[in-house]
């Protein structure tokens, strides 16, 4: 193929063949095609799309970049074990993955989630953990098996060498401005999971501002496709779409998210954290042959802590040590009497970042510590003067750029608003 010819296909509004997919994204992995020469087509997806047929192709050509793994022969006690992964697309406060994972696993179905960590202003799951002294993300595959098949849930990194195309393109997309685009998105995200080896998969599709889809309509389409791509794989998909206009929970950081998990897993909690993870895990158990389970009931009777604590000991964490805490607080007061009506995700999520909760650069530490902890949510009917939310920090040079960030972010006002619903939409 002539990489030109194909950059010109697609610059003018033509359709990729399959071959030119799958050779396209080989050469680029094995650094025949040339970053400029991506970066050019990556740039005429984003203003030309891809048909549906192309976004299926380019997600087969990721995914054969790698292995594939296969959870078929997963076993305990001499019976088959079901999998079933759930993947969100990046929100502010979003821990649900720590409480998920063990309930679904405390009805013996096997949880294989290979996370990433944050970058920008959504946290990462990996990065929360790691708060915890001794646990490690990095498992070796023969140490996962083990793992999903004595204790059930695992929640790892991807080995360099699941869709190894998806980690150099995503890495390009980031510095090129093409990383909120559809189809790269949805290939992106399905590449991954399809090559885990998940054999159900449910998706928690975020919309508001806090996500990468402000707006219901796209993020409806971001899951159509996302949800299509699983099923053309053999994968069991459905999507929840759910709102991010607000964060989730009391907790955006790292320790303390997983101080709240902690909650969940006792059987409090926030509502709306329970309320999505009871979803979540009723979507999971449903796909994985288990509609009878009860989720709830296991956050009541403690069968999901015991998995939460065994899933963290199998990795090296010690659960009986206290989590770090950050070392300087900025408390930030209602200015007024009133209904809170608006708490940005967006505006809370970059607060957390720039307090050292997020990372800029890939390169770059977390701190444990870091985040901002809410102390009211939106409907709440506050007074003046009264904390609304304090900010943590081991850099506290750090308290007036998130201050900054929380500009506009709060609004507080005589009308009490509307209840508004965590889950907008199925879609699968
Ligand atoms: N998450 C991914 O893994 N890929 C994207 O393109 C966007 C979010």
């Amino acid at each position: 193929f002539d990489v030109v010819d194909i950059i010109r296909t697609k610059r003018d509004g033509g359709e990729l063949t399959p071959l030119m997919i799958e050779w396209m994204i080989d050469a680029y992995t094995r650094g025949i095609v040339a970053e400029e020469q991506m970066s050019a087509l990556l740039m005429a997806i984003f203003i030309r799309g891809m048909h549906r047929a192309e976004v299926g192709e380019w997600t087969a050509a990721m995914i054969a970049s790698g292995t594939r793994l296969d959870f078929g022969d997963l076993s305990r006690d001499g019976r088959a074990l079901a999998t079933t992964d759930k993947h969100s697309t990046g929100g502010v406060g979003d821990k649900i993955t720590l409480p998920l994972g063990p309930v679904v696993a405390s009805f013996g179905v096997a949880v294989p989630q290979l996370s990433g960590r944050g970058l920008g202003h959504t946290g990462g799951t990996l990065d929360k953990l790691e708060s915890i002294p001794g646990w490690r993300a990095d498992l070796t595959t023969a140490e996962m098996f083990s793992q999903l098949s004595d204790v059930g849930a695992v929640v790892c990194a991807a080995g360099a060498d699941l869709a190894p195309a998806d980690k150099k393109l995503y890495a390009l997309r980031d510095v090129t401005a093409t990383v909120d685009c559809l189809p790269l998105i949805a290939s992106s995200i399905m590449s991954k999971k399809i090559a885990e080896g998940t054999s159900s998969l449910v998706l928690d599709v975020k919309v508001g501002s806090g996500a990468f889809m402000k707006d219901a309509e796209d993020a409806a389409e971001l899951a159509r496709t996302m949800v299509g791509l699983g099923l053309d794989a053999g994968v069991s998909t459905v999507a929840l779409l759910t709102d991010m206009s607000t964060p989730l929970g009391y907790a955006v950081g790292n320790a303390i998210e997983v101080e709240e998990s902690l909650e969940v897993l006792a059987g409090g909690g926030p509502a709306d954290v329970v309320e999505l993870t009871i979803a979540l895990a009723t979507e999971m158990l449903r796909a994985a042959g288990r509609p009878d389970a009860d989720p709830a009931a296991a956050l009541a009777d403690g069968s999901a802590m015991d998995a939460w604590r065994r899933m963290i000991a199998a990795q090296g964490g010690d659960n009986a040590a206290p989590l770090p805490k950050a070392g300087e607080t900025d408390v930030v007061l209602a200015e007024r009497d009133g209904y809170l009506v608006r708490l940005d995700a967006l505006g809370v999520g970059v607060a957390g970042w720039r307090l050292g909760a997020g990372r800029a650069r890939k390169e770059d530490k977390v701190q444990a510590g870091a985040g901002v902890r809410l102390h009211a949510k939106r409907g709440d009917y506050v007074r003046a003067g009264e904390p609304l939310m304090t900010l943590l920090t081991d850099t506290p040079e750090s308290f007036a750029r998130a201050r900054e960030a929380l500009d506009g972010a709060v609004e507080i006002s005589d009308v009490q608003p509307d209840a508004s619903p965590l889950i907008l939409d199925r879609i699968g």
